[in-house]
């Protein structure tokens, strides 16, 4: 958003005077419905996470509850504990009858897992990994659909000690490549294929390209899901029907260290390689399973549902981690919301008088778009907590969200935090926070945020800046693998002592955070984080493309979208069928959700002096531009303007 576009987006937003207190029945029943809980945890930070921590179950206790080497971050030193053993064995020892996922599959069919069911096929899941060969410490690639052997698959790693690393299903032969060989998986856990929108996604054939370029990967381990033809390489390939069934359903979990990695995540950046986020054990937990309680006042007899895909941090926290280390009842489903048909989410949780749901704005502003009659139409009496993630929520999206799915008594918690966090940051707690549609309110009790000006001066309540995190927290990323100099670059090197969260934020004068979008080069399409220079090299490796510029521009369902300014070579003539190309060429290298919405040739792409591109000239540009086609040549005022802008540069040397 450009600078101005961000004033005009606040203004509206602070003049959003309707707050919403909890009602007085909400606060009676709520985990949390004093405020004493923030000032414990200021007062004794670690006091506060050490009694949190007794939450959990340790083989070993642990010594130091913090070591902080600014910027490196040791939590509960010493300590021995296994967190597939947290979410599954504790709580079978005590009768494992209680459901931990209800499963749905696109065309409707269903699979219950009950606790004790679900620690057998991890468990036999586990003994089959370490029949192929995986060992502690070795890491496990895992590309695969929404179904419930991926939660099975990351629970057995964990079991055994095995750092996972999940490649959303949506990603190309390219990406999955480029995280396999960073992270150097042994094996690689994959399917035939997924569904999507009852089309079949071809997991394994990517899967094939992407391992004619990984020297690591030995075997691959693949469920049947949608049962086409697929390659199988011998000696290579094992089907999980083959190898898992005949498995023990024991298996000794693993004692791991706390700082042990449980597990790598990439995330896009401002560059175009993606990072591989490191998060270990002990903290990442703890961070997990106290939001999760604390943010979505979860009861033993909830049934929670959040409908993120597991192959993004969400859901690796909110959807496996978090609720089964809190004992909950949880819902996957394998789908979209509009499949077969609008009312889809609407009659899941009909179906499973689901309690509390966790989406996202994206998904929010579709349900919008199509209309309240598709909710109207199915029972939602059984909510009670509604959540959103992954970008800023406007309060027309959140008004609505509250009225026509919450039915105007469910609290709406929007929850701000990142992959590098791991757990959730800043958030209202439904029994305590008066809401203001649009404001994640305020750091959750344990998590220290501020706002920052250009010099690193906390900016006064009622301004804006940059949004920094003051103090550790027990789920926060301990590196980027491989490359803790990059760690320190990219997040504590901007401001002195604190970590620097690429996000932009304004504080009200009752110290709400409102969340502004990311300040760095990166956009949020959909919740999902993509790189503009990722999109860049991947246009710029067509061989008909000189140079591009990508920018986020603003969308009224995904948030931003995908902009690119192409300049060709010499002799090629822009024409749509080559922007058509061009978008599908960038889906080829990176994934669908990476391809650009509009493709806009340009003669040239302004720049400064230095050679740096005006991005915000380019932002101005596209915001001007409504999206009908998706192909557009520049026409004559464009050019002129970026011409002017240039010549104005070199003038004045502008950056
Ligand atoms: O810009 C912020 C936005 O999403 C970024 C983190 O993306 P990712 O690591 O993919 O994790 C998404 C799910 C946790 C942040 O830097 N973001 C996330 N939640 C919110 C948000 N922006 C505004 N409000 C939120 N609630």
């Amino acid at each position: 958003m450009t600078e101005k576009g961000h004033e005009a987006a606040l203004e509206t937003l602070l003049r959003e005077e309707r707050v919403f207190p909890p009602s007085e029945e909400f606060r009676r029943q709520a985990n949390v419905s004093t405020e004493d809980i923030y000032e414990q945890a200021r007062r004794d930070p670690e006091g506060f996470w050490a009694e949190q921590a007794k939450s959990l179950d340790w083989f070993k206790p642990y010594g130091r509850v913090l070591e902080w080497d600014l910027p490196f971050a040791k939590w509960f030193t010493g300590g021995k504990l296994n967190v597939s053993y947290n979410c599954l064995d504790r709580h079978v020892k005590n009768g494992g009858d209680k459901v931990a996922y209800y499963w749905e599959a696109e065309d409707g069919e269903q699979r219950t897992f009950t606790y004790s069911q679900l620690l057998e096929e991890v468990c036999r899941c586990a003994n089959a990994l370490k029949e192929l060969g995986v060992k502690r410490g070795d890491r496990v690639a895992i590309y695969m659909p929404m179904i419930p052997e991926l939660p099975i698959a990351m629970l057995a790693c964990a079991r055994i000690g095995a750092p996972h690393n999940v490649v959303f299903g949506g990603f190309s032969p390219d990406s999955l490549s480029g995280r396999i060989n960073d992270s150097e998986a042994k094996v690689l856990i994959t399917a035939d294929g997924g569904y999507r929108r009852g089309r079949v996604v071809p997991l394994k054939a990517n899967s094939d390209e992407a391992l004619e370029s990984t020297p690591t990967i030995q075997k691959v381990l693949m469920v049947r899901r949608t049962g086409e033809d697929v390659s199988f390489v011998e000696g290579r390939d094992v089907w999980w029907h083959d190898i898992v069934p005949g498995q023990s359903a024991e298996c000794e979990p693993e004692e791991m260290d706390s700082e042990d990695m449980l597990y790598l995540l990439y995330t896009s950046g401002t560059t175009a390689k993606p990072k591989g986020i490191v998060h270990t054990t002990a903290g990442y937990l703890l961070g997990v399973s106290y939001t999760h309680r604390l943010v979505f006042d979860v009861k033993p007899e909830d049934v929670y549902w959040c409908a993120a895909d597991i192959g993004w941090v969400t859901g690796h926290s909110y959807i496996v981690y978090g609720p089964l280390a809190n004992h909950t009842t949880g819902v996957i489903y394998e789908g979209t919301p509009d499949y077969p048909d609008r009312d889809r989410y609407w009659k899941l949780i009909e179906k499973y008088r689901v309690t509390i749901l966790y989406t996202s704005p994206t998904a929010i502003r579709s349900f919008m778009k199509w209309g309240p009659r598709y909710p109207q139409s199915c029972d939602l009496s059984s909510l009670r907590v509604l959540g959103t993630v992954g970008e800023p929520i406007n309060p027309e999206a959140w008004l609505w969200y509250y009225r026509y799915i919450g039915g105007e008594r469910c609290p709406v918690v929007d929850t701000w935090w990142q992959t590098e966090t791991g757990m959730i940051m800043i958030s209202p707690l439904p029994g305590l926070t008066t809401l203001k549609p649009g404001s994640a309110t305020r750091p959750l009790p344990g998590v220290e945020a501020d706002i920052l000006d250009e010099q690193g001066n906390s900016v006064p309540l009622g301004g804006g800046g940059y949004l920094v995190l003051t103090r550790p927290w027990p789920a926060m990323l301990r590196g980027v693998y491989g490359d803790p100099e990059r760690y320190r670059q990219t997040y504590w090197s901007r401001f002195s002592g604190v970590y620097f969260a690429g996000d932009g934020a304004k504080r009200d004068s009752d110290g709400y955070f409102w969340l502004m979008g990311r300040v760095d080069d990166v956009m949020n399409v959909s919740g999902h984080r993509i790189s503009t220079t990722e999109v860049e090299s991947a246009l710029v490796s067509h061989p008909q493309v000189a140079e591009a510029a990508v920018i986020g521009q603003q969308d009224e369902v995904t948030g931003q979208a995908i902009f690119a300014f192409v300049t060709v070579k010499g002799d090629v003539e822009p024409e749509s069928e080559l922007g058509e190309e061009l978008r599908q060429h960038v889906a080829t290298k990176i994934g669908a959700i990476a391809r650009p919405k509009q493709i806009m040739f340009t003669p040239e792409l302004p720049k400064t002096r230095s050679g740096k591109i005006m991005r915000r000239l380019l932002r101005d540009i596209a915001d001007n531009r409504q999206l009908g086609d998706t192909t557009t040549l520049a026409d004559a005022s464009v050019v002129e303007t970026i011409k002017e802008a240039t010549s104005r540069a070199a003038v004045t040397g502008e950056e």
